[in-house]
């Protein structure tokens, strides 16, 4: 059986980082991975990561927009360390070779993004999140490690009290395979594939957090989903932030630059929620165009512009839309983006669960609370990657070693065999797609108790049928329908913290928009949600929000 001090699941920003700062550490280290690591959804990230570098901004607010962004449940100590960090993070992936973008000064190039107070989105025109996994990619790979790619998780073993290693499926030989870690790092990425209309890859199934649930771990604040305002008709496809931040504009279906009326300050550059919800209410109001989506103009740009800077939309505008936005509006509906919660975990990536780590999207620190800035994200992957890194280095060093043993796989292999000896049963394929309709429809930008009782009841549904899926393909080789099961079981034991964590809050909040309880409610609600696992489903406990310098305020932009 292999063994490692530390293994890090997941070879995005989030988990080269951590197993970078382990390596630097010290310990024996191990990346596992579904993908290639640059093939890893971080690649995505288009429009930038924020830094208050500059004399005329400052780190103070950027974390008040962030505190503000967050509709004031983010953890405030969260957010400080955090910002105070980004300068040092970004000037560090400067170093280790990420071509930004410049000024016309050769200083880093800066864009205006929603929600921030200052233009402090460094970017690298718009393929931000490649430029940076590249970069760190060959500086991860200047050291030594073992690399497991192509490998699916499946369980996390924790004994003893404490996290003894995982079980993973081996793509390549078809087996089932205990790897024993004195310290885990899940870094897994996102779990919007719960949703159809998404921005996310479709390998971001949340495999890791769905394990880490599994485990005992407790998933904090998995109501809040973000819904990003511009993504590209029927495909989905992302239209980065950072054209509206260039200048680009949205207009409805009678020609009107609507945002002025809900966010009469800052217009299309008002937070995610806020601009998802126009888009929304703008369509749902019969002001959209047939078929029911708005326009964003960047026409007036100019070609030079929008072809450099915005190079990467461009393409997909002219390649999934047939429109070139040189002269014609980009097709656009707010489509699911990224999940404030996640495992929760403290500043140190540490969990409830000794051993286990978490950092990215799969984890809740929490620094985005109920809503997310854009170019938050791409900062946190390598703020709170470096900083689980160290955590599980450190436990390493002192920990036992892990008591994994070769037998711990064998329920997850019989279990996947059950699944392969039916002659008859249900289409993995099948259950994803009827719990992405059932999250599109019901769990969506507004939210009201009916639908969600009613969407519980069809994922509960859906999880019954889930007992007899049947994998119908044998190879042992590359087996995507075995994958597609496995990911289909995590997606829906997440799409159900999702919708009861969303009941159980009855207020509205960030992303977080409830039609029969259409105020945020501080008296009641300023807490974090906690999910933990039983057959039952997930049970629900609620943790205090840390405050420091910001008294709560009515949000508006
Ligand atoms: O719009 C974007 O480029 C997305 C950025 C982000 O989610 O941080």
């Amino acid at each position: 059986m292999e063994r490692h001090d530390v293994l890090v699941v997941g070879a995005g920003l989030a988990g080269q980082r951590a197993a970078l700062a382990a390596i630097q550490a010290g310990r024996d280290v191990a990346i596992l991975s579904k993908l290639h690591p640059l093939r890893s959804h971080s690649g995505a990230a288009q429009g930038g990561i924020n830094a208050a570098l500059g004399a005329e901004d400052s780190v103070d607010t950027h974390i008040y927009d962030t505190v503000k962004g967050s509709d004031y449940l983010g953890d405030q100590d969260a957010i400080e360390f955090f910002c105070k960090e980004a300068g040092p993070t970004v000037v560090e992936m400067e170093h280790f070779g990420t071509i930004f973008s410049r000024g016309d000064d050769g200083s880093l190039a800066r864009r205006a993004f929603g929600g921030a107070g200052f233009p402090r989105t460094i970017y690298a025109a718009d393929r931000t999140g490649l430029a940076l996994l590249q970069a760190l990619y060959e500086r991860i790979g200047t050291e030594s490690f073992t690399l497991y790619e192509e490998w699916d998780l499946t369980s996390i073993v924790v004994r003893e009290g404490r996290c003894q290693g995982v079980i993973a499926f081996n793509r390549l030989s078809g087996s089932f395979e205990p790897i024993a870690a004195k310290s885990v790092v899940i870094a897994t990425g996102p779990a919007g594939r719960v949703y159809g209309r998404t921005t996310n890859a479709h390998t971001c199934t949340g495999d890791g957090i769905a394990a880490a649930y599994r485990a005992g771990a407790a998933l904090k604040d998995m109501e809040f989903v973000q819904f990003h305002p511009t993504a590209l008709l029927e495909s989905s496809i992302l239209i980065t932030e950072g054209a509206r931040g260039e200048g680009g504009i949205l207009k409805n279906g009678k020609g009107e630059r609507f945002m002025s009326r809900y966010a009469p300050h800052v217009l299309d550059l008002a937070s995610r929620d806020v601009v998802s919800r126009a888009i929304w209410t703008e369509v749902e109001e019969g002001r959209g165009f047939p078929g029911g989506y708005v326009h964003l103009e960047l026409m007036h740009l100019g070609q030079e512009k929008i072809e450099t800077r915005l190079e990467e939309i461009c393409d997909f505008s002219r390649k999934f839309a047939g429109v070139d936005p040189v002269t014609e509006p980009i097709p656009v509906m707010p489509a699911q983006h990224y999940i404030m919660g996640g495992i929760g975990t403290n500043l140190r990536g540490e969990t409830n669960i000794k051993g286990l780590f978490a950092a990215g999207e799969a984890a809740c620190v929490s620094i985005h609370g109920a809503n997310r800035l854009g170019g938050n994200s791409l900062l946190e992957t390598l703020v709170f990657g470096k900083q689980a890194g160290i955590a599980a280095a450190e436990y390493a060093k002192v920990a036992p070693a892990s008591t994994l043993r070769e037998s711990e796989a064998e329920p997850d292999a019989a279990r996947v065999k059950a699944m392969s000896n039916r002659a008859e049963g249900e289409e993995p394929q099948r259950l994803r797609m009827e719990m992405q309709n059932v999250m599109d429809t019901q769990v969506g930008i507004y939210r009201a108790f009916s639908a969600l009782a009613n969407a519980l009841r069809a994922i509960r549904a859906l999880q019954a049928r889930f007992e007899k899926v049947r994998i119908v393909d044998p190879s042992s080789t590359f087996n995507l329908n075995l994958t597609d099961a496995l990911e289909t079981g995590h997606m829906l034991d997440l799409a159900e913290t999702i919708i009861v964590g969303a009941i159980a809050r009855t207020e509205s909040r960030g992303a977080h928009a409830r039609t029969d309880y259409p105020k945020r409610d501080d008296a009641h609600w300023m807490r974090h949600t906690l999910a933990t696992y039983s057959h039952e489903g997930p049970k629900l406990s609620y943790a205090p929000v840390a405050y420091t310098r910001w008294e709560p305020k009515e949000r508006v932009y």
